[in-house]
């Protein structure tokens, strides 16, 4: 494989070489010495149409790791405004001898248009509300470490599943290692078809916390709703907010989750995302090995 596109034509096999190849370079994160030479003659550029956090400096952080060399671009500041396309922006990086490009864009389906027009290799860090594949990776890597499977695992996904690229990469992920999905929101924040790519669909959260083993709790993305929000943030919260009260409520525990970034008071509050059952942070320190195996197995470097 060239590219990664997405999870949706990913095989299990292919996952579990990178989690395989991610619990090594995860080894190597905890040594004295964090650098290996692997990516040494490669040269990688991020480039960012969208706002990133986590992934942006994750991969730029994989990628040092990894030896490469690193070049950042970020469309605001850039050619971009005056009007430069992508196809053009993305051809003349290209032509400072690039060999791989990590990008992130706001129109689905705008690192695919790339793989077809251009020659290095392609990794999708989002497209718009489509897919975010190392974001699932990372996801179902961390259910994984934390309980010692993700077969078998009941997980819900609650919140924003209308907008979120995590939800959808989530859900392939998940269903090619055998967990049990379902999906918990609004009906107005839920898409119609869901129900035809396999998943349960719950509007009570309650009856949703009492199902799962893992509950990964989605960002209510503002900025992506092109109408005025329905519910309102305070009866989202109200109806759907992640809070101990609810948690503690449950005969049982659940590993609770979050891709980031969070909207503290509002999907879920600050005393469970820093609770000891969050692993928040853990899938943020696991991205950067999860983002190693990727760079590292798309470069070739499969012995
Ligand atoms: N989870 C995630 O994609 O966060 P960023 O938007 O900050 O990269």
């Amino acid at each position: 494989t060239k590219h990664l596109l997405g999870i949706k034509n990913l095989d299990p096999e292919e996952i579990e070489l990178i989690f395989e190849t991610a619990d090594n370079f995860k080894d190597v994160l905890n040594r004295p010495i964090k650098k290996v030479p692997s990516l040494r003659d490669v040269t990688v550029a991020n480039v960012f149409f969208e706002n990133s956090t986590r992934t942006k400096l994750s991969f730029e952080l994989a990628e040092k790791r990894l030896s490469a060399d690193v070049i950042n671009f970020s469309s605001s500041g850039s050619s971009v405004k005056k009007g430069e396309t992508l196809l053009d922006t993305v051809n003349n990086i290209l032509a400072m001898k690039v060999d791989m490009v990590v990008m992130r864009h706001s129109s689905p389906g705008a690192p695919h248009f790339l793989s077809k027009h251009i020659d290095a290799n392609i990794i999708n860090a989002g497209d718009g509300t489509h897919e975010h594949p190392t974001q699932a990776l990372l996801d179902t890597f961390s259910i994984r470490e934390r309980t010692g499977d993700v077969a078998g695992k009941k997980v819900v996904i609650v919140g924003d599943i209308l907008h979120s690229r995590v939800a959808l990469s989530n859900i392939f992920a998940l269903q090619k290692l055998g967990a049990e999905v379902m999906v918990c929101g609004p009906a107005t924040l839920l898409p119609k078809h869901i129900g035809s790519l396999g998943v349960k669909v719950e509007l009570d959260i309650r009856k949703a916390l009492e199902w799962c083993d893992v509950a990964n709790v989605l960002r209510i993305q503002l900025e992506r709703q092109k109408m005025r929000y329905f519910p309102s943030l305070r009866e989202y919260s109200l109806y759907y907010g992640i809070n101990k009260q609810l948690l503690d409520s449950l005969d049982k525990e659940i590993v609770i989750m979050h891709p980031g970034p969070i909207n503290r008071g509002v999907e879920i509050t600050s005393d469970v995302a820093d609770s000891e059952h969050s692993i928040i942070l853990d899938q943020v320190e696991n991205g950067v090995a999860i983002r190693m195996a990727v760079l590292y197995l798309l470069a070739g470097n499969v012995e």
